[in-house]
């Protein structure tokens, strides 16, 4: 059975290469791709890799090497049709029949896109004929090079009823074409003389702009919106609705922001094609923006498989402040762990393509770092800026958050908004116990358990002193088997000996052994564990060695004891490894946190929001290790 080529691109972007193999393979990300245990040869160390933008896994070991198909396929012992309906399954997509239908309309969509490819460049060619003069001036009058007009494909619609129709027409495209691409109208009354007038034809639907083409995710040329030269209605002309062209899961300029997004981790979302033009010829290629309309759902999660934060820049008035919020809202309740967005302030009145005119990169530069996380923009919008002092006010803003926090599905992330809005209402822990315990008592429609913070699996991120103390003895035990780890299975030093080297113990003697460990190793490479125990024994260590290495201490750390499988070893390690650094940071959290209380300054706040960003980066890495088996 022959499935299409739009079909499977949209069944494997669903998919998501790296959710598909993160669900068999353990995986860490390693800058632009992901990192395992190879599956289909027995491996220690990992030579997997997942390049989830090039969509394919290759590992060096072995030399596999695919696709999404090839893995679920080699995985599961299926051939293709039957990897195709599994992963459809998953995603929710219904496999197309092989219908003689649905093949019409299959080669319709090839023809299709190359009706609209025709098209664009016959708008590119008409800008740079003598009668494209008024839209090629009207571009350098915006300021855009002549290389920045090409990077975007940019054209011109000349004035007139039929001069795309007879373009097309000599490409031999039928007119229903050109109609179904969007490029010709045909008038409601076409065909029928009896309202007086004799019939009207098919006319162009671009005359006299400038074309702004729009390309899908790999480039292809679906649709197109057209600028209006000087004043007038509307101001931009978009292609309607095709089966090419949808704008609620498309973003102007994502092709060919894609590569630098992904590089430097930074994807901007302007609202307009004029700011994701001026942006990038202004050093800012990876900006995007929707189509006209609001941010939807799909465009967020778009967004979200290019970066972890995209950051909202929308135009500084009021219409981009209501963008903006509608965003927040929208993105809410899919926010998972790492993921969020981030929302810029432009100067009142610009917008991206005003301020780096007038204002330049460093401007433009400026409003990005001081990007505000969606938890701060939420806290603003409930609270219009200002905290209420009177109590009921406070408690109005209160159950106002609560709702918006509700509305988050995941539960590690509602857990730290409900306590980052918590601890602000409250600050000291002054009544508004409900944000932290799980009694109900708020306002209706407390769905079963949305506010047992406690209960979920989120690290604390707010601790009284006495739980800081016993979070502290949990660290200790930890790293004490990672130690015992290293003693039992010295052969791991490459992959254990660096995070060793930068954890310290509180008790001197532990961290004394500690050193002396890692000196003893590196000295002596090769050497097994009885012959490190007894030059430890023989250095003086035989007392806290005994206590360390006895199975009481760390009969629960699996992976620490010298039977432990190999490939448990390493895992156990890394697992720990990560639960340390995380109840690490929870204290330097909560050490921010009381700085910025004390002292508040824009320096401690920056450092704060650093340590919970970490902290979110943190617990998806978790997240992704979790999801491995
Ligand atoms: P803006 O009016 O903010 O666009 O509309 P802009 O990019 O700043 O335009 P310039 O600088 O005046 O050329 C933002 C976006 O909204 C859509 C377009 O996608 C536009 O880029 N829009 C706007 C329309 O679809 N139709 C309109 O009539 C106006
Ligand atoms: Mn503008």
């Amino acid at each position: 059975m022959a499935f299409s080529d739009q079909f499977l691109e949209e069944l494997r972007s669903r998919a998501g290469l790296v959710d598909v193999i993160g669900r068999r393979v353990k995986l860490q990300r390693k800058g632009r791709e992901h990192q395992g245990l190879c599956p289909f040869h027995k491996e220690k160390t990992p030579s997997f890799t997942v390049n989830e933008e090039k969509g394919f896994y290759h590992c060096f070991g072995c030399q596999s090497h695919g696709s999404v198909f090839d893995f679920v396929m080699e995985t599961e012992g299926l051939n293709f049709p039957e990897a195709v309906e599994k992963l459809a399954g998953e995603v929710g997509m219904d496999v197309p029949r092989d219908t003689p239908e649905e093949r019409e309309r299959q080669k319709k969509r090839q023809t299709l896109l190359e009706v609209v490819e025709l098209a664009a460049d016959e708008f590119e060619r008409t800008l740079r004929m003598p009668e494209g003069r008024p839209g090629l001036e009207y571009l350098q009058q915006r300021g855009l090079s002549d290389e920045t007009i090409k990077r975007f494909r940019l054209g011109y619609a000349p004035e007139g009823r039929n001069r795309m129709k007879t373009a097309l027409a000599r490409e031999n495209v039928d007119e229903d074409l050109m109609i179904a691409a969007g490029m010709v109208i045909k008038p409601d009354d076409y065909g029928r003389g009896d309202r007086g007038g004799p019939p009207r034809d098919p006319y162009d639907r671009f005359r006299g702009r400038v074309m702004f083409p729009i390309q899908d995710r790999r480039g292809r040329i679906i649709g197109f919106g057209g600028r209006i030269i000087g004043n007038g209605e509307p101001k931009y002309l978009n292609s309607p609705e095709t089966p090419l062209f949808q704008k609620r899961n498309t973003l102007y300029g994502l092709h060919l922001a894609t590569p630098s997004a992904r590089k430097d981790e930074t994807l901007i979302v302007t609202e307009g094609y004029m700011d994701v033009i001026a942006l990038a010829q202004a050093g800012f290629p990876g900006a995007v923006a929707p189509l006209g309309t609001a941010l939807t759902e799909d465009q967020i999660q778009l967004l979200w498989k290019i970066v972890r934060e995209p950051i909202l820049c929308f135009d500084g008035d009021a219409a981009g402040g209501r963008a903006a919020a509608k965003a927040a809202e929208r993105a809410l309740p899919h926010l998972k762990p790492g993921y969020g967005l981030r929302f810029a302030t432009l100067p009142e009145g610009q917008d991206p393509d005003d301020l780096v005119k007038s204002g330049g990169t460093n401007a433009m530069q400026t409003v990005l770092d001081e990007a505000q996380p969606l938890s701060e923009v939420l806290w603003q919008l409930e609270s219009g800026g200002r905290m209420p002092s009177a109590p009921e006010a406070r408690a109005g803003l209160e159950a106002r958050l609560k709702d918006q926090t509700r509305r988050i599905q995941d539960g590690t992330v509602r857990a730290h908004f409900s306590r980052l809005f918590g601890e602000r209402l409250w600050p000291n822990g002054t009544g508004g116990g409900s944000w932290s315990g799980n009694r109900g008592g708020n306002r209706g429609g407390n769905r079963g358990g949305s506010w047992r913070n406690n209960q979920t699996n989120a690290p604390n991120v707010h601790i009284s002193g006495d739980q800081a103390r016993r979070h502290l003895d949990a660290v200790e035990i930890r790293k004490t088997a990672l130690l015992a780890a290293m003693i039992n299975h010295p052969d791991y030093f490459d992959e254990m000996a660096e995070a060793l080297g930068t954890i310290e113990f509180s008790a001197v003697e532990l961290d004394n052994l500690r050193q002396q460990v890692l000196n003893t190793l590196a000295e002596n490479p090769g050497l097994d564990s009885a012959g490190l125990i007894t030059h430890l024994n023989q250095s003086g260590y035989a007392v806290i060695l005994d206590r360390i290495l006895s199975p009481d201490d760390n009969g629960h750390m699996f992976f620490a004891r010298p039977d432990a499988e190999r490939d448990l070893v390493l895992s156990g390690w890394r697992e720990s490894w990560r639960i340390i650094r995380s109840e690490e940071l929870v204290l330097e959290i909560e050490e921010a946190k009381r700085v910025s209380r004390e002292n508040p300054s824009e320096e401690a706040s920056r450092h704060l929001r650093m340590l919970m960003q970490h902290k979110l980066a943190l617990m998806a890495e978790d997240d992704d290790a979790q999801t491995g088996t």
